[in-house]
């Protein structure tokens, strides 16, 4: 078992270069699913999740190839249709196959992804907007199916911006006569990464980033080479650390106006920004300032995906800081692990009230999630002593060797 081990606390200085997207490059290698030709994409990152929808790509019958950070699939030969039970249930994600694979091959039928560690995270929105395109939608006991019947153009009204939803809708109409328009539809930069690919392929997609998108049908997409965005939460995650630590650090490859929703949270916490054209200088004060008040929020509100790291760094601030979740249900597993360290966190039901205190000591904790565990190794990163972590498969799915990277900044942090 592989587990990380984390020395007491200093400061963090250096510099890191930002990888490729996980919310970016997984969606769009589902999106390769109806590319007529090869798909060349550069700032793949390596990590698990990636590796997960690389094996589905090649199940399903494409050709896959990583050289470096380039990743090429020629999916001219896609033959499958069906996605297994060991794919989903590794990679709740892989529900965007849905529209992609019904989109290419007129059905498609993926294992139900079941619930996961931060919530129940339904797909109803999903399904409702498949079935405005005119595809028959059921269920079968364990797999959720989609079969082409009458295909149409439709407006789309998303009572909540959902991103999956509105990538599945995206995925699912490429290939439909007519116009089809999502409204509150959801604005993350990795939407617009999205449709920016499949544009390139040749689709027409208008208004990504805004609130409507609107879909022209196209009859095939043909070979495309793109560059995955910088993964902005990766960013806010060393941000937190340096926050957490103090110190002085410089990311390199952002995109600084994906930035802006944390940053503010980090100015109030007592951070100073140089942003230079695609890199960024952080100055963190010896100890952060307590933030009177966070909620997550579709972007461009708080990140939900940043949540868990930002509340790592107010542990040790100084003041008392309040958070709300508003995205998911059950994302507050990290503080139970935060408070084994020596942190005064109490949860209750969409809230987490963090007393600051001025010093963590070392704890052997757990990652419970991706984000949580990213949060785990911060707090292990402020402490005194030797701290352990285990269940680092978590951090694994979105942070290639997170060991790596903050040894680039100056921590002392190794795999065992
Ligand atoms: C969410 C985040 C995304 C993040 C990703 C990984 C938001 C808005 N989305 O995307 O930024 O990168 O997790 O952590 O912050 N919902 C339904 N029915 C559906 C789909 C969603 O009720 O069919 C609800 C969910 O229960 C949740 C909310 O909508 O409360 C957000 O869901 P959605 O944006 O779809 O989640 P992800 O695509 O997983």
């Amino acid at each position: 078992m592989q587990m990380l081990e984390i020395n007491s606390k200093r400061q963090l200085n250096g510099s890191l270069k930002i990888h490729g997207a996980k919310n970016s490059v997984l969606p769009i290698l589902c999106a390769t699913v109806l590319v007529n030709g090869v798909s060349v994409i550069h700032k793949c990152p390596y990590l698990s999740d990636v590796e997960v929808t690389l094996n589905i790509l090649k199940y399903l019958g494409a050709r896959v190839y990583r050289s470096g950070e380039t990743v090429v699939v020629d999916s001219r030969n896609i033959s499958r249709s069906n996605i297994l039970e060991q794919y989903m249930s590794e990679l709740r994600s892989s529900i965007i196959f849905l529209g992609a694979l019904a989109s290419r091959t007129g059905e498609a039928c993926l294992f139900l992804p079941g619930g996961c560690e931060i919530g129940l995270r339904p797909i109803d929105l999903h399904l409702k907007g498949l079935k405005s395109l005119g595809y028959n939608v059921f269920t079968n006991g364990h797999d959720v199916c989609a079969v082409r019947e009458n295909p149409q153009s439709a407006e789309i009204v998303l009572p909540f911006p959902s991103v999956g939803a509105t990538e599945n809708i995206i995925l699912a109409s490429v290939f439909n006569k007519g116009k089809t328009t999502v409204i509150n539809a959801a604005r993350e930069p990795e939407i617009a990464d999205l449709a920016s690919f499949l544009n390139k392929a040749g689709a027409k997609i208008y208004g990504a980033s805004t609130p409507t998108i609107t879909i022209e049908g196209v009859d095939s997409l043909h070979s495309v080479e793109h560059t995955v965005i910088p993964d902005r939460i990766l960013a806010s995650t060393m941000i937190s650390a340096c926050a957490a630590c103090s110190g002085k650090i410089e990311l390199s490859d952002v995109d600084v106006s994906h930035l802006l929703p944390t940053k503010a949270v980090f100015e109030e916490m007592g951070c100073s920004f140089k942003t230079l054209k695609s890199s960024i200088i952080v100055k963190a004060p010896k100890r952060p300032n307590r933030v009177r008040f966070i909620e997550t929020m579709a972007y461009p509100g708080f990140p939900t995906d940043s949540q868990a790291p930002v509340m790592a760094a107010l542990t040790v601030a100084n003041g008392t800081s309040v958070i709300k979740e508003n995205i998911f249900e059950n994302r507050f597993r990290h503080a139970e692990q935060l408070n084994l360290f020596g942190a005064d966190i109490t949860v209750n039901d969409k809230f987490a009230i963090v007393n600051g205190v001025s010093q963590l000591h070392n704890a052997d904790a757990k990652c419970t999630d991706l984000r949580g565990g990213a949060a785990v190794v911060i707090a292990a990163l402020t402490a005194d002593g030797k701290s352990r972590i285990r269940d680092i498969h978590h951090i694994d799915r979105g942070y290639e060797k997170i060991e790596n990277q903050l040894s680039q900044l100056g921590a002392d942090i190794k795999r065992i």
